[in-house]
């Protein structure tokens, strides 16, 4: 298959997104931007269509879509009995970076849902993908535009380097302002649970649900054959081919460590680069976690380049959008962390 490259920039714009929606009309894939990562779309309403999705990404055939949507009609369509909590959440995060698990209607093809009762439900900022949704009058089932397993694209380059041949169209958008995937809130629990944390907070979701939950899978690993909640955190994910280790301690700590390590490669906050002397890496300011949010999957995908058996990481803090790339990192790791 050739895939079709709709360039985004002021003369081509109306063309490339009328394209995109042709082609999702027609039963299509195609990667769009998004503002946390690049999705892999297709009409949440098409069965083969979604079938097309799992088969180029390798995807595993219980793990579930999020459905993208432009306006709040078709929230009503996809999903019923939609909690007071989850409009409040809507009405203050949308549109946004947050994904909410509701129960879903017959609208949506059942392998949208992978076979649950439930459907997850973002509405995205991104001027292009609600563009593009409008334009299609489809919701768009999109999963995040990698190969399974491997980090997600915040570049149009990286989706090319994973999809190439394998979907009907790329949109060549800019590299996407936050860097991690949505944060996901299931309402299909009492109370509502945290399942992955994103660039919407913890603490802004206590704001509105106080008595929030978060899954014991953000920060450890699920044990064997245990019901998850979200099937997307038992697998591998986000794991370059270099061995991850993800590292907790102060600078001088990090840095005193790597230094006196051999054969491995560091990525490290740009602070401590220059007093790195293994190869090395740096994904964003160490008290910037939007910053390292931004940095982190290009450098998981660049360090490979390095071609050193091992990488050791700093991990970043654990509040505010720091949670979501140590979630993010910590899989990378395959949960192997070492505390200085
Ligand atoms: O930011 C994002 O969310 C990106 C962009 C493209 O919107 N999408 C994304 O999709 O990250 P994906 O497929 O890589 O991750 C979806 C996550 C998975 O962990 C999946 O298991 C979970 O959401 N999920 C989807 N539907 C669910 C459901 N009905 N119940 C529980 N978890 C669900
Ligand atoms: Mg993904």
């Amino acid at each position: 298959m050739i895939t079709k490259k709709l360039l985004i920039n002021k003369e081509s714009y109306e063309n490339s997104i009328n394209e995109a929606a042709a082609i999702l009309n027609d039963g299509g894939i195609v990667a769009i931007p998004t503002e946390t990562v690049y999705g892999l779309a297709a009409s949440a309403k098409s069965d083969t269509a979604i079938k097309k999705v799992f088969e180029a990404k390798g995807r595993p055939q219980d793990n579930p879509l999020i459905v993208h949507i432009s306006n709040m009609d078709m929230l009503n369509f996809v999903a019923k009995d939609i909690p007071e909590k989850a409009l409040d959440c809507a009405k203050r995060f949308w549109p946004g970076p947050l994904t909410m698990v509701l129960p879903r209607t017959d609208y949506t093809a059942p392998s949208v849902s992978a076979g649950l009762n439930s459907v997850a439900v973002r509405m995205p900022s991104h001027k292009t993908a609600l563009d593009i949704i409008e334009i299609s009058g489809l919701p768009l089932a999109a999963p995040s535009a990698n190969v399974s397993g491997s980090p997600s694209p915040t570049s149009p380059f990286h989706v090319e380097n994973d999809l190439n041949g394998k979907i009907d169209a790329i949109v060549y958008d800019n590299e996407c302002a936050v860097g991690v995937e949505s944060t996901v809130i299931s309402f299909c629990v009492n109370p509502p649970r945290l399942l992955r944390p994103g660039a919407v907070t913890k603490e802004q979701l206590l704001e509105i649900i106080p008595d929030l939950a978060v899954d014991k899978a953000v920060l450890k690993e699920p044990e064997k054959d245990a019901k998850v909640e979200s099937p997307g955190m038992k697998y591998k994910h986000y794991a370059p081919k270099t061995s991850v280790f993800l590292v907790e301690g102060d600078s001088d700590e990090f840095i005193k460590f790597v230094n006196s390590e051999k054969d491995c490669s560091a990525i490290c906050f740009y602070e401590e680069f220059n007093q790195i002397t293994v190869p090395k890496l740096s994904y964003g300011e160490g008290e910037n976690e939007e910053s390292l949010a931004k940095g982190v999957f290009s450098a998981l995908r660049e360090i490979d380049n390095l071609n050193l058996e091992k990488v050791y990481i700093h991990a970043p803090s654990k509040t505010g959008i720091g949670l979501a790339v140590y979630n993010r990192l910590l899989r990378a790791a395959a949960f192997r962390v070492i505390k200085l």
